[in-house]
């Protein structure tokens, strides 16, 4: 059993996001993104989030005070009819997967959504990834179609499955 806590991100949680995040960044084809977050940039991207009831990050904290895993949802697109749809996405750190934490943080993430004038959220997967799309099912989402080797990163190109749920 973890002792970790989970709570809403605060601007000052940028370097422990990135210390979750960026080794997926820099190692792996989970996420798209190829260049790593500075501290700046991830202070930034938390405050945006904190000032919408639509947007939250939740991050899971050990006892030491070390972040090991956040939970966001993000706009789906800019444009103004999509504002009722998020994208929402999960990462814990590698040495604290399997303990339950995932769930914990989309649970407390969909929870504060609920109240939250929104209609769909989205998951993005690359594949193959079974513990991210037992977990997406396992919250409501449904697959809704894979985009064959749509991004290529490390030179290999992937595959990309759509996950949608009904808020
Ligand atoms: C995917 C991820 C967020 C899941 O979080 P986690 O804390 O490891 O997962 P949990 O312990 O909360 O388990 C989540 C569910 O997956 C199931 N699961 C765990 N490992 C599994 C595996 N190897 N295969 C299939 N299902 C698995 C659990 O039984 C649980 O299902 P349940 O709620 O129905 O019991 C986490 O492993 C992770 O960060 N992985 C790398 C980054 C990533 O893939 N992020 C998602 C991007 S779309």
């Amino acid at each position: 059993m973890d002792d970790c806590r989970t709570r809403l991100a605060r601007p000052d949680d940028a370097e422990g996001v990135n210390g979750v995040y960026n080794p997926f960044i820099r190692k792996t084809a989970i996420t798209f993104e190829t260049a790593e977050y500075s501290t700046g940039d991830r202070r930034a991207w938390l405050e945006d989030h904190a000032g919408e009831d639509r947007y939250p990050v939740f991050v899971a904290v050990d006892g030491g005070g070390t972040v090991r895993g956040f939970a966001s949802a993000s706009a789906f697109d800019v444009r103004a009819a999509y504002e009722t749809s998020v994208k929402t996405s999960v990462f814990i750190d590698p040495a604290f997967k399997g303990r339950g934490l995932g769930g914990r943080l989309y649970r407390a993430l969909f929870d504060a959504l609920a109240g939250v004038d929104l209609h769909r959220a989205y998951a993005l997967i690359v594949t193959p990834n079974p513990t991210s799309i037992a977990l997406h099912e396992s919250f409501g989402f449904r697959h809704l179609a894979t985009l064959s080797e749509v991004g290529r990163k490390f030179g290999r190109f992937h595959d990309v499955a759509w996950f949608e749920k009904a808020l």
